[in-house]
């Protein structure tokens, strides 16, 4: 028997009930511009769902968001549900748990019910995507920006040897994307356009409007990481009108490691055949044909192997607190609290590696201040919790559930720490 799977949205007859979950803007993906400060003292009521919030001041969502308290009773339930229903809980749970948590994501980032498949990892996502193509044929150009996060980019440059030109387009000062230089680089030979909505290193928003009207001009497709975006800016997808959107849950998300996303634009999901596949993916998986699959149309047309469910449990309390506090509010609630840390910082007389433009800026300040990988040490010695990235420098991230007065207590810290160790 066969379990129902998640919705078929790829079947053309079942969009009517694909229904958008919120409307757009399309300009440059990003919404939500003002800041009312009632509103950001209102979303601290979801402090006490974090533990780690009472032991540490929790600056670093974008590497590992806060874990929910109700992680413990998702992981104990999984536990439950494989010590007492055994093999029956793919059945009753297990099977349809990926799309479900698919749904989830999607609804945050105005996806169609069903259109979203869940990876391990952001990797593994851009892997099914290249599977999807050949790289034999003219077009077979992929056009990126160094300001891509690595493992992207090491996938991508191992696909030369499958056959793709890899144009990289370089950033001129660290910290942004040259938008006209990119442009001009999406051309017809151009089958690809790999990019992070936002840039892991700086925080700097790509233009991914201008970026996806381009690539469809001239017949390429974009996939859009928006792994630094979604839970922080608003992300639509369908506003967007974007080819292919992944990302994982760990940061923003606060849904813990193992769980990515991809979207693919419906009436793409319709016809794409990834060859990276598997049996989640056949029309019929319990049947256990053998010889070529018959490609499901759900969003489990883009899965391979077996679902990591213990990963796909931990993630569903972070997304309904996300979803509850609202991705408008978090974003009114981060600009200001971002340009409150640059304020700090320049009156320090650090650099900040961030872009000032608040719509160009996402939940993250990067500041480069001397010897700042000590620094970092130092602070997470302290409880102060932040990383440190090369090209970059200390990079300070307040999410929903951080206070103003957390802002005062890092920077003060550095400051301290700086000032230490001009006199040792
Ligand atoms: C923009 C972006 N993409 C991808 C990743 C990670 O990729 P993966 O899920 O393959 O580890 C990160 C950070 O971990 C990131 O910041």
């Amino acid at each position: 028997m066969k379990p129902a799977c998640a919705a078929d949205v790829f079947r053309e007859e079942t969009r009517p009930w694909s229904e958008p979950h919120s409307v757009s803007a399309r300009s440059s993906g990003t919404r939500a511009r003002t800041y009312n400060g009632a509103v950001s003292d209102e979303l601290l009521r979801f402090r006490p769902e974090f533990p780690i919030l009472d032991r540490t001041t929790y600056l670093i969502s974008n590497s590992l968001g806060a874990m929910p308290r109700g992680v413990f009773d998702a992981v104990h339930e999984f536990a439950e549900i494989w010590a007492t229903r055994g093999v029956r809980a793919w059945e009753e749970r297990w099977w349809t748990l990926a799309g479900e948590v698919g749904d989830q994501i999607g609804a945050l980032m105005n996806a169609p019910r069903g259109s979203i498949a869940t990876h391990p990892n952001v990797t593994t996502c851009q892997a099914v995507v290249a599977s999807c193509f050949e790289f034999s044929q003219k077009r077979n150009k992929v056009v990126y920006t160094d300001m891509n996060f690595p493992s992207v980019m090491y996938f991508w440059e191992a696909q030369r040897s499958r056959g793709a030109r890899v144009h990289m387009v370089p950033t001129d000062d660290g910290i942004t994307v040259p938008t006209e230089r990119l442009l001009d680089a999406i051309d017809e030979e151009t089958l690809l356009v790999p990019i992070s909505h936002v840039i892991f290193r700086s925080a700097y928003v790509n233009d991914a409007a201008a970026i996806i009207d381009k690539a469809h001009a001239v017949g390429a497709h974009v996939v859009l990481d928006t792994f630094q975006s979604l839970g922080t800016i608003p992300v639509d997808v369908q506003a967007l009108n974007v080819d292919f959107g992944c990302g994982g849950v760990l940061k923003w998300l606060c849904g813990g490691p193992g769980t990515a996303y991809l979207y693919v634009r419906p009436d793409l999901g319709r016809t794409l055949k990834p060859t990276f596949t598997g049996w989640f993916a056949h029309e019929n998986p319990f049947g256990f044909e053998t010889g070529a699959t018959r490609y499901t149309s759900s969003a489990y047309r883009f899965m391979n192997g077996t679902t990591p469910i213990p990963a796909l449990e931990a993630a569903r309390p972070g997304l309904r607190i996300v979803a509850e506090a609202g991705v408008e509010r978090i974003r009114a609630k981060s600009t200001r609290q971002t340009a409150r840390l640059i304020e700090l910082a320049d009156r320090h007389g650090w650099k900040v590696n961030t872009p000032r433009d608040p719509d160009r800026r996402g939940g993250t300040v990067s500041i480069d201040m001397p010897h700042a990988e000590d620094v970092c040490r130092e602070l997470l010695k302290r409880d102060i919790l932040v990383d440190w990235r090369p090209k970059a420098g200390v990079r300070m991230s307040p999410h929903f559930y951080t206070r103003d007065d957390e802002l005062d207590t890092a920077i003060e810290a550095v400051k301290e720490i700086t000032v230490a160790s001009v006199r040792s």
